[in-house]
């Protein structure tokens, strides 16, 4: 019998090590980890630089309070804002409560402008966390269900459809749009190339604050550092979490301008958020995707892994499309494909399924070796469907 909730569903395989792209269970076998406890190892498992700066943080100081300066805040602060051109970053633990700062922020933002019931746009099929105010941004029911009464005040619209969003020009209280780059838990769903730049116009037009969600996008996973970097656009808001600390907890919300300066003492908080140990970690995440290129490497290996399950599947009548940026690609079938979850465990290869996709989120610091290992399994399994 368990003590645990019964929230999760967990696989029948217990993770003791790691090191690089793979990971040791309780009987010593080895699995190639294509799926990064969910786009968050992107450095691979203890990496040695890491694990470094975690132990020797550690054995200084590992929390003190937001109520004193903390060094390494300020500093990972600093780092962050200058990779994206914003101006002020608040820390939590997660990509839950980094979304929960960004609504937080569009809510004062109505506010400063005499709006009393601030609406949030958002998009069909997004996913912006498990709180309530998150998962009531989220556009998908599963999420939803069983936790009425839901936050209000959000508005969803189908996602890479502009003229759903101009369609609500004309409601005096909408305030802001939230939106990931690419929807990840969804199974990987890219826009068209110029859908953010055509919502940030509308967003500037309108005096609202375009928020991204780069929980899943952000930190190298798309072969840019931040997925919007596609679309040469700063948004107004944008958070973080997932690969920041490649497996510490932490969240960031960054912010631009007039969004950046919201937040006034006591308006918002995190005991834990931003403490010494994991912005010293974050910091060296960042230091090792610079030092080592992982952002080429990501671009590259997404490009070797993208052509070999094109060339591969191209005469497959069971694969729809295959949808890849960087390091983050699906490979959507034309059925239920959730027995292959087994299946891919069984081949010592860890991925993700949504419905009837398969969801790579391989670690950014990968070689053709790896790759040649999750294609070939990847349409092994495929073939079995
Ligand atoms: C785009 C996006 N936003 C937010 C979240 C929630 O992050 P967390 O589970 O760290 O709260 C996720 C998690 O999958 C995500 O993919």
């Amino acid at each position: 019998m368990s003590y645990l909730m019964s929230n999760y569903a967990p696989l029948e395989v217990t993770f003791v090590k790691g090191g690089g792209c793979y990971l040791t269970d309780t009987k010593g076998d080895q699995y190639l980890d294509a799926l990064c406890g969910v786009g968050v190892t992107g450095l691979g498992h203890s990496h040695p630089e890491i694990s470094r700066a975690i132990q020797s943080q550690a054995q200084k100081v590992i929390h003190t309070s937001n109520w004193y300066h903390i060094e390494h805040q300020e500093a990972l602060a600093e780092k962050l804002c200058q990779l994206s051109n914003m101006d002020g970053a608040f820390f939590g633990n997660s990509g839950a409560e980094a979304n929960e700062a960004a609504i937080k922020i569009a809510r004062l933002h109505g506010h400063t402008n005499n709006i009393d019931n601030p609406i949030i746009l958002t998009a069909n099929q997004s996913f912006h966390g498990r709180t309530m105010a998150t998962l009531s941004a989220t556009g998908n029911p599963k999420v939803q269900s069983g936790f009425a009464p839901l936050v209000s005040e959000f508005i969803h619209v189908d996602f890479d459809d502009i003229n759903a969003i101009k369609a609500h020009t004309d409601n005096a209280n909408v305030v802001a749009v939230m939106l990931e780059p690419i929807q990840g838990e969804s199974g990987v769903i890219i826009p068209a190339d110029d859908y953010l730049n055509q919502v940030q116009d509308i967003c500037q037009a309108n005096n609202w604050l375009l928020i991204l969600d780069e929980v899943q996008t952000g930190i190298g996973r798309t072969g840019k550092l931040f997925a919007h970097q596609y679309n040469n656009i700063t948004p107004d808001v944008l958070t973080l979490a997932k690969g920041l600390g490649n497996g510490v907890p932490i969240g960031a919300c960054l912010a631009k301008g007039k969004a950046s300066k919201l937040f006034q003492p006591g308006s918002h908080g995190s005991t834990f958020g931003g403490n010494p140990l994991v912005c010293k970690t974050a910091l060296a995440v960042l230091e090792v995707i610079e030092k080592d290129n992982l952002l080429g490497n990501t671009m590259q290996m997404g490009e070797y892994l993208l052509s070999g399950f094109k060339s591969k599947l191209s005469n497959s009548d069971k694969v729809l499309e295959i949808r890849a940026k960087g390091l983050m690609l699906a490979i959507e079938l034309n059925q239920d494909c959730s027995s292959l979850l087994n299946a891919a465990l069984d081949k010592k290869l860890l991925l993700n399924i949504t419905g009837q996709s398969i969801r790579l989120l391989p670690p950014l610091i990968m070689g053709k070796a790896e790759a040649d290992i999750m294609i070939n399994t990847v349409c092994e399994l495929i073939d079995t469907v």
